[in-house]
């Protein structure tokens, strides 16, 4: 049943052109299709187009309607036998958008119609060979009652008029050719919000975002970031958008974050909808990556899409990496590594260490939904960072450049984009390729000599990948590793390297081993390697404390000097776990935050960063087996300590910090913010009387959500009477803001307390509470299974069957969104083998349940596989 990569052969036939007919009704829309079909394979092959969910109505051949003979319909499509070898076909269906609760094909979100087609839900609106090397110029005719106001669809609006009965119409043309995943179309009562550009050869394109009514004020942000993202493109990779009208439309009900379809993208209004009363900076900070995400998929996705769902990671890696260099450009290079790093390892690293683990590039699948991955977004974007880092900026601009020459209007595949950047800068990436078919992460070790008398430092390299599921014997990669040395005063330190003066350079280590000597080394030398995190690589060293603590407090690279902090805590931390704590070096680690913080030099965001420990999760990934309830307390008692240690400090900065003028959404204001409230939450873990008041005066003081969620969580520290209060207010004070209450649950989901998982099980039976709503859901049950170790991984196993009950009772309607809640079940191998045994008992109980989603099954059945 699995698909593979290498059984991929041209489409059988392809579709030139396409008129479709939508008649809206919320139960029952007829859609008509008439396709230009041509043979595209010598032989005669039958014609089989895919086709889910439609109730069929008729279908016609040059205007000849077809017995049921002539033609068959199953649960997957449609089969002609003998078709000519270039034909119009027409087919007409119906379809219920209404009950339709995958949010996937064409559905109903808030009393309006939207789709979702990527990667395979047009095969629920038309008959279709729906895959994305068919490309296609669509007409779209779209009908609805008069109240559905506006009719969306791609391209440009070519007609529009008023029908009997209280209907109207419009029609849409897309002039660029398009695989059927990019359609879209939208129909109902709006807000829009417009504005225009002026593109770099001074075409005037209109934009327009439509949203619910009255919400239109809140798409400004959206709006701007939109125009920042189009002048960015052109300006960084010379992408000049296309058509004469870019629309966005933010949805309620979405089972992602966002949708590029051509000239009218689609976001869940999470996404797209913020002021400061409402959003956070979070989530500012994000609306602005998926604006411009979306947006340059305009033309890493849309005008050069993919041959086939293999090659996913041309288009979903490459446009990560545009949006990180955009957002870099936006809010600071070191911040922006710093955080898309830490997102890296979270969830690829966490990947690559469980029974999913796969190529950047798969080779087979059973749902290609289950492949929309960290490991082929991030990792994909990590690849082509550092094919940036090895070729240079200028050679990888020329391959972009080629790239966009050679494949506009095409659908192509890895390796042609790699030959691109062979072709432009004459290098051999054949080895390099290995990084999109290999999985796992590499761990690289680093050993140092120096020579004191011969002023000579050798470094010794080694790298390993460990197996993974299916791919038990690696190779060795091609690994950039950026460097640079210190003094122990801190000094940055020059050397030698091939007889060329260095302060900072780049190896490629593409052996299991390697060595090399650098000359010229004057003084004892502290190693900063891997700066920048130049790959996607675990590096350990022979590092010593000492060390990391001139790193932490000098190094240039402030990746590195985050990294040496993060170091320094992990394995306090991990001590503490272990059951022996090492004070003399948490009063020094202290002491040296407390140096950090107080580094006017440094930037507010870096800061902010600087005082967040490492993550549980992140730690229960270094730990084996991994023990949350240990690690828990470990980093609860250590936050106590610098709590304590720090105390004056931090509040220093929680009243000097205050925001005193107009609130401003961008990087300096958000820095501030996110400063102030790290002191915050740390302040909060000195078990001090006056906390609760202290939290307190900050959640009643909020001007904006940013501060008022930073006050609920830390009252949720508080814990009691205090939290519950706060709680019952806030959500009396939001309670027609969906967005808002996404958070209310949220926060409740985090608590990390004995008595929270009964309240979060008791939540899901909350009048606000709504299984259907992905958002809603992902708010209780995501945020708890991902981000509340604690209480997930609770000894008594209520966590594991609570996300297993809800994974089951969602499948039921939308196997999409059930599928992603499987993943932490996943990891169970890595746990202590009490919690391990409960975690696999739920899988296989998903496992066996009948009737279970194909989604859902390749995940659950992948994570018991014995490998
Ligand atoms: N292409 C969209 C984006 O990354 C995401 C689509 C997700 N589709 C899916 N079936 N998971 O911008
Ligand atoms: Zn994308």
């Amino acid at each position: 049943q699995a698909i593979r990569l290498s059984d991929y052969r041209p489409p059988a036939f392809l579709i030139d052109e396409v008129a479709l007919t939508f008649d809206l009704h919320p139960t029952a829309t007829r859609v008509t299709a008439r396709l230009q079909v041509r043979r595209n394979r010598e032989h005669s092959e039958p014609l089989r187009f895919n086709g889910e969910r439609l109730k069929p109505i008729s279908v016609a051949i040059d205007g000849r309607v077809l017995s049921d003979g002539e033609r068959t319909i199953d649960d997957e499509g449609l089969t002609i036998p003998s078709a000519p070898d270039a034909f119009v076909l027409e087919t007409e269906v119906e379809i219920d958008p209404e009950n339709n609760k995958a949010l996937e094909g064409l559905y109903m979100s808030g009393g309006r119609f939207c789709t979702q087609c990527e990667a395979e839900g047009f095969r629920k609106i038309t008959f279709w060979p729906d895959r994305p090397d068919v490309l296609s110029r669509f007409t779209v005719r779209v009908e609805a009652d008069r109240s559905f106001r506006h009719l969306l669809s791609n391209g440009n609006l070519i007609e529009q008029g008023e029908l009997e009965g209280g209907r109207h119409y419009a029609v849409w043309n897309d002039p660029f050719l398009k695989p059927s995943y990019l359609f879209a179309l939208v129909a109902g009562e709006l807000d829009v919000l417009e504005d225009s550009l002026v593109t770099m050869t001074g075409r005037t394109v209109e934009l327009k975002i439509f949203v619910d009514p009255g919400m239109a004020p809140r798409a400004a942000y959206a709006m701007d970031a939109l125009k920042r993202s189009m002048r960015w493109d052109e300006e960084a990779f010379g992408r000049e958008y296309d058509l004469d009208l870019f629309m966005i439309v933010a949805v309620r009900d979405f089972n992602f974050g966002a949708m590029e379809n051509k000239g009218l993208n689609i976001f869940n209004s999470s996404l797209l909808l913020a002021d400061p009363a409402t959003a956070t900076d979070a989530d500012f900070e994000r609306i602005e990556s998926v604006v411009a995400h979306e947006y340059f998929h305009n033309w890493t996705g849309d005008r050069i899409t993919c041959r086939d769902w293999f090659q996913l990671c041309l288009k979903e890696g490459l446009t990560v990496f545009r949006d990180q260099s955009f957002s870099a450009d936006m809010r600071g290079h070191a911040v922006q590594r710093i955080k898309d790093v830490k997102a890296l390892r979270a969830r690829q690293f966490a990947e690559d260490q469980g029974p999913l683990a796969h190529p950047v590039r798969p080779s087979s699948y059973l749902k290609i939904d289950n492949f929309y991955t960290a490991t082929i977004y991030e990792k994909g974007a990590e690849i082509i960072r550092m094919l940036k880092i090895l070729l240079g900026a200028e050679a990888f601009r020329a391959g972009m450049d080629l790239y966009f020459e050679r494949w506009d209007g095409h659908a192509t595949t890895v390796e042609a984009f790699i030959k691109c950047f062979e072709e432009a800068s004459g290098s051999d990436l054949s080895h390099f390729f290995a990084w999109y078919e290999q999985a796992g992460t590499p761990r690289v070790s680093l050993e140092s000599q120096y020579d004191e008398a011969a002023k000579t430092l050798t470094l010794n390299f080694a790298q390993e990948t460990p197996p993974t599921p299916g791919q038990p014997v690696k190779q060795a990669l091609p690994i950039p590793i950026a460097f640079g040395l210190l003094d122990g005063e801190g000094r940055p330190l020059r050397f030698e390297h091939d007889g060329e003066p260095q302060d900072e350079t780049v190896i490629v280590l593409d052996q299991p081993q390697a060595s090399i000597t650098l000359t010229g080394v004057d003084r004892f030398p502290v190693i900063s390697a891997l700066r920048g995190f130049s790959a996607p690589v675990v590096l350990t060293t022979d590092l010593e404390p000492k060390d990391k603590y001139v790193l932490l407090a000098a190094d240039p690279d402030l990746f590195n000097r985050w990294e040496a902090g993060q170091e320094l805590a992990r394995d306090l931390i991990l001590r503490r776990a272990a059951g022996s704590p090492d004070e003399v070096n948490e009063e020094r680690y202290a002491d040296a935050l407390g140096r950090a913080l107080s580094d006017q030099s440094a930037d507010p965001a870096f800061k902010a960063l600087m005082l967040a420990l490492p993550s549980e999760p992140d730690l229960a990934l270094v730990m084996s087996p991994a023990d949350p309830q240990a690690i828990h307390e470990a980093r609860d008692a250590l936050r106590t300590r610098l709590s304590v240690h720090l105390e004056s400090q931090l509040r220093e900065l929680h009243n000097g910090l205050q925001d005193l003028g107009e609130f401003s959404p961008d990087a300096e204001g958000a820095g501030r913010r996110a400063l102030r409230n790290a002191a915050l939450d740390l302040l909060l873990a000195n078990p001090r009387s006056d906390n609760a008041a202290y939290a307190h005066g900050h959640f009643e003081a909020a001007g904006n959500m940013t501060d008022a969620m930073a006050g609920l969580s830390a009252l949720m520290q508080v814990g009691g009477e205090a939290f519950g209060q706060a709680l019952a207010d806030f959500y009396e004070r939001w309670t027609s803001e969906p967005l808002v209450i996404d958070k209310w649950f949220a926060v409740q989901a985090r608590d990390p307390s004995e008595t929270a998982i009964g309240r979060v099980m008791g939540l899901t039976a909350h009048p606000a509470f709504d299984t259907k709503n992905p958002n809603r859901l992902r708010a209780l049950v995501s945020t708890f299974a991902n981000f509340n170790p604690a209480r997930f991984h609770d000894p008594s196993g209520a966590g594991y069957r609570f996300l297993a009950d809800q994974i089951l009772a969602v499948d039921r309607f939308n196997p999409m969104i059930a599928a992603r809640l499987v993943d932490p079940l996943g990891g169970w191998r890595r746990y202590k083998p009490e919690l391990g045994a409960l975690m696999r008992a739920e899988l296989e109980r998903i496992a066996a349940t009948a009737g279970l989603s194909k989604n859902v099954y390749e995940l659950a059945t992948r994570a018991l596989a014995q490998d």
